[in-house]
């Protein structure tokens, strides 16, 4: 009998007792219905892992608060070894955009400028928009961006 034969386990006992089929056959069918049995539990395991990374907040750090945010036009922090500071998106009501302070230019900090909105550079002038974009000045490239979010009263920040 091939082992793909899948039979209830009374009815493979019944088989195996009664001479109709070797140990070794029905030692593999058990194998095989045991191994097929635990696949949903696996699939299932697997399942509610990508559905906790779904929802999102595994990975988010609290940068702190929103107050401290409108009370200083910016945070600043580190997550994950990595510096950062989030200011709000003054284009969009309740948003806030984070950023890595590295310049691109030379690897100066930059400065929130929070009367010009502005990241600025104080090695080479460079400057940046709320977003990371480059504004003006020598940088070659965007700051680095990080998604973040508000949650309440907190600041939000995945690195
Ligand atoms: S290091 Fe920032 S502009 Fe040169």
């Amino acid at each position: 009998m091939p082992a793909w034969v899948c039979l209830p386990l009374s009815e493979a006992k019944a088989l195996a007792s009664s001479g109709g089929m070797k140990r070794r056959e029905f030692t593999n069918l058990l194998g095989l219905g045991l191994l097929a049995g635990s696949l949903p539990v696996a699939i299932a395991a697997c399942q509610s892992d990508s559905t906790s990374e779904a929802e999102g907040n595994s990975e988010f750090t609290t940068l702190g608060s929103m107050a401290d945010l409108v009370a200083q036009g910016s945070l600043t922090g580190t997550a994950k070894g990595q510096d950062l500071v989030v200011v709000r998106d003054s284009s969009i009501s309740d948003a806030v955009l984070a950023v890595s302070p590295i310049c691109t230019h030379a690897g100066c900090t930059v400065d929130w400028d929070r009367a010009q909105e502005l990241f600025v550079c104080p090695c080479h002038g460079g400057r940046f928009n709320p977003d990371g974009t480059v504004s003006g000045g020598p940088p070659p490239k965007p700051l680095t961006t990080f998604e973040a979010k508000i949650e309440g009263d907190q600041v939000l920040v995945k690195v």
